[in-house]
């Protein structure tokens, strides 16, 4: 009875194995160039290890727990890690503004998850990551930009980057602001489920984020702005 793997697709194959090599090699070199414009990032002060290794770990647990398949998750690893990248366009003055934008600055700021795409599309293997970053300013409700995508027509990745993304910022500390108890974060993510979040994101990250937030308090035997 013939054989239905091909001969090359047999593992002990020389062009099987040397087809996985280099697949392993491109692995790592995307790997290194994703740690590398984290890295930038963090020049910029747009990013902290921290918080980025936080989401990424967030982003890939739900998505986990939602069933995605196991070549997304690098993808929305990738894009929680560098959904900002695209502020590195945007100048200092509205980055830093310490009070509200303008109108027009606000518009310019609303350009950087395209500038994020603009720069990951150009990297071999971020191609679908760089989608992820393109969406994750849309909101559920198709009140998002830029694209005004709605429901499931955004990315499954982009709306979980947009809940985490959200979470984050409101119970992080900033020079100017404390973080928001994770009690009230929490009550701002349920009043935004369905109009500005994905209903099913926001079931599955819930409970994360409370046991995740209760371990990094306790660990740190501190309060909330001590560690974020
Ligand atoms: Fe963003």
């Amino acid at each position: 009875m013939p054989s239905s793997v091909a001969p090359s697709e047999s593992p002990l194959h020389p062009m099987f194995l040397q087809v996985k090599e280099m697949e392993e090699q491109l692995g790592a070199l995307r790997t290194s160039l994703v740690c590398a414009l984290n890295q930038v990032l963090d020049l910029r002060d747009l990013n902290t290890g921290v918080h980025s290794t936080r989401l990424a770990e967030w982003a890939l647990h739900v998505a986990g727990d939602l069933g995605l398949p196991e070549t997304t998750l690098a993808d929305i690893e990738t894009a929680a890690l560098l959904h900002d990248i695209g502020k590195i366009g945007i100048p200092d003055a509205i980055l830093n503004k310490p009070a509200r934008l303008s109108d027009e600055e606000y518009d310019w700021m609303k350009k950087h998850p395209e500038y994020g795409w603009a720069v990951l599309r150009q990297i071999p293997g971020l191609d679908r990551a760089s989608l992820l970053v393109l969406h994750h300013h849309e909101s559920f409700d198709g009140k998002g930009y830029p694209g005004g995508l709605q429901g499931e027509e955004i990315p499954i990745g982009s709306r979980i980057v947009s809940v985490i993304d959200a979470f984050d910022a409101m119970v992080s500390s900033r020079p100017y602001r404390r973080g928001l108890p994770i009690e009230e974060a929490e009550r701002r993510l349920l009043a935004a489920s369905g109009t500005q979040f994905d209903p099913i994101v926001i079931a599955k990250f819930l409970p994360l984020a409370r046991a995740e937030m209760t371990a990094v308090f306790a660990a740190a035997g501190t309060t909330v702005s001590a560690v974020l």
